[in-house]
This record gives structure tokens, C-alpha cells and sequence, in this order.
């Protein structure tokens, strides 16, 4: 074959995919090479936009690094993520909606006790976390990991800063009691602008949006039987509610972190000063059985 115009050439990439012995890689090639040449001829791409948006691409893969994945951050930013997301949690009846995991994720934070204070050093008015973990049908989870992280009141992580701090810090793993509880304290995290000082933040600037993402608690919480979950809760007054740059706000997801003078708080630590204090719930979805055999 040869001699392709603009509309034959994609049945010719297309039948080119015809051997591909993956079923599921032929029909994800086969689906990606149809929506991008339509893509081309819709816009009408030129030459030198062609150009730009290779050049674009490659700069996105020389930001990454060890520590940042731009790709992840484009992925998040034009909505990818959050449709994977959606896609993936169709059917969840009593489970805690899901959201993005972010780049902030450390896959090995040390597991503190029930009750613990894991600001360290950061500064910041202090938050109380109380919560429970439950299977999506309601009996509670003894035994469920749950890994927080979250940003300072400057909108700063931890591994953002570890110089500085000397190590992690608003970041822990907890494990929930016989009756699936868990709390600790922390400090209140503030909104934050994600990393956009690369070519994601210029494709942001490009298009007038801002980089914010409302303040909030990431949250990943495990129990043996159960889909992890991965979610976040956002405080109920923080700005960028309805603008978050990764589109990843659920309203079931807001929570009021409720304000409360100096005293005595509910885990019975005396407070010399005004604190806030997050009591939230999770549902866990029962993994899908496996297949005997
Ligand atoms: C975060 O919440 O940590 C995050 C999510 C997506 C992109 C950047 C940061
Ligand atoms: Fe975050």
C-alpha cells in the first residue's frame, strides 16, 4: 500500500496493527491511532504546530525526574487522571469516593501510634484527625492501614522541604483498633499551587488557568479483602473549591475541619490554644472474588 491521502492513511496504520497478539494492547493502539488522526485533521495541525507540540511533549519528559513526573502532572491537569479515576469506581455503594493520588505519595512513611502528633516541626494551628474505617457494607475494619500526608500552612510538603525539616513530617501511617478507629494530631494544611514552574505551568499559563488545588488530607487507606482506597478531604472553607487545578473535588469529599476555642479536646489532650478538628469516615469496597483455579 502507498499513496495515502489524509483519510486513507488511518485505515493503513490501522490494518499495520492487524497481527498485534495483545488483544488488549491491539484495541488500545487501534482506539489512540482513530482519535489522534482525527484529532489532526480536526484541528487542521500544521507543520510547525506539529513541531511545537513534540517539542512540548519532550520537554515534559526531561522535567521528570526521581522526585517529579511531569507526564503525571499533565495527565492530572487536563483531567486524564480523574477520568481514569471515574472510570475505574462505576459501581461504589457505602465506599468513600475516590481522587487523585498526587506526587506527593511516600510509599514508606513510618507507622505511629494511634493518638500521635506528626507535625514535628511544622508549624501551624493544630488539627485534630478522628476517624473510623469500615467495609462498604458497615462492619467496622480492625487492622486497616491508613497513610496520611499533607501539605504546611504555607502549602508545602514535606518532601518539598526535607532539607529544612530534616526529615518527613505531616505524614504518617496509622493501623485502626478493633472498632476500625483512628485519630491523630497534625497541623491545618493550606491551599497550594502544584509545581508549575515547568511545562505543565507554562501550558497553564498558556490557557489562563491558575495552578491551585483547595487545602486538604490525603488519605490511603488498606484492609486485607478490600480495593485500597485513595482519596483526599478538602476543607469546606478553603479557596479553590470549585476550580481545583486537577479537577479532583467531590462534594461528599468536603468536610469542615470545625474550629474550636483552647480546652479540652475530644481525645482529652488539654488545649492551651484554638484548634481545629476533622472527624471523617471511611468505606472501603470488598475486593472484587477471584476466579477459582
Ligand atoms: C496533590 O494533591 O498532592 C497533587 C495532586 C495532583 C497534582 C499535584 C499535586
Ligand atoms: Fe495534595
Amino acid at each position: 500500500m502507498r499513496d495515502f491521502d489524509e483519510h486513507t492513511i488511518t485505515r493503513a496504520v490501522v490494518e499495520r496493527l492487524a497481527d498485534t497478539p495483545d488483544p488488549r494492547l491491539k484495541a488500545i493502539l487501534t482506539s489512540l491511532v482513530r482519535h489522534l488522526h482525527d484529532f489532526v485533521r480536526d484541528v487542521d495541525l500544521s507543520f510547525e504546530e506539529w513541531q511545537a507540540g513534540i517539542a512540548f511533549l519532550t520537554r515534559t519528559g526531561q522535567a521528570c525526574d526521581r522526585h517529579r513526573q511531569e507526564f503525571i502532572l499533565l495527565s492530572d491537569t487536563l483531567g486524564v487522571s480523574m477520568l481514569v479515576d471515574a472510570l475505574a469506581h462505576r459501581l461504589r455503594e457505602g465506599a468513600t469516593e475516590t481522587t487523585v493520588l498526587g506526587p506527593f505519595y511516600v510509599a514508606d512513611a513510618p507507622e505511629r501510634p494511634s493518638g500521635s502528633d506528626i507535625a514535628g516541626p511544622l508549624e501551624g494551628t493544630p488539627l485534630l484527625v478522628t476517624g473510623s474505617v469500615v467495609s462498604a457494607g458497615g462492619a467496622p475494619l480492625a487492622g486497616a492501614t491508613v497513610d496520611v500526608w499533607h501539605a504546611d500552612e504555607d502549602g508545602a510538603y514535606d518532601v518539598q522541604q526535607l532539607d529544612a525539616l530534616g526529615g518527613l513530617a505531616g505524614r504518617a501511617r496509622f493501623r485502626t483498633d478493633a472498632e476500625g478507629r483512628f485519630h491523630f494530631w497534625t497541623i491545618m494544611p493550606a491551599w497550594y499551587p502544584i509545581p508549575d514552574d515547568g511545562p505543565v505551568g507554562a501550558m497553564l499559563k498558556a490557557t489562563g488557568r491558575h495552578p491551585n488545588r483547595p487545602a486538604h488530607v490525603h488519605f490511603m487507606v488498606a484492609a486485607e479483602g478490600h480495593e485500597t482506597l485513595i482519596t483526599h478531604v478538602f476543607s469546606a472553607d478553603s479557596p479553590w473549591l470549585d476550580s481545583d487545578a486537577v479537577f479532583g473535588v467531590k462534594t461528599s469529599l468536603v468536610a469542615d475541619f470545625v474550629a474550636h476555642p483552647a480546652g479540652t479536646a475530644p481525645d482529652g489532650r488539654a488545649m492551651d490554644r484554638p484548634y481545629r478538628h476533622l472527624a471523617y469516615d471511611f468505606g472501603l469496597e470488598p475486593a472484587p472474588a477471584r476466579a477459582a483455579g
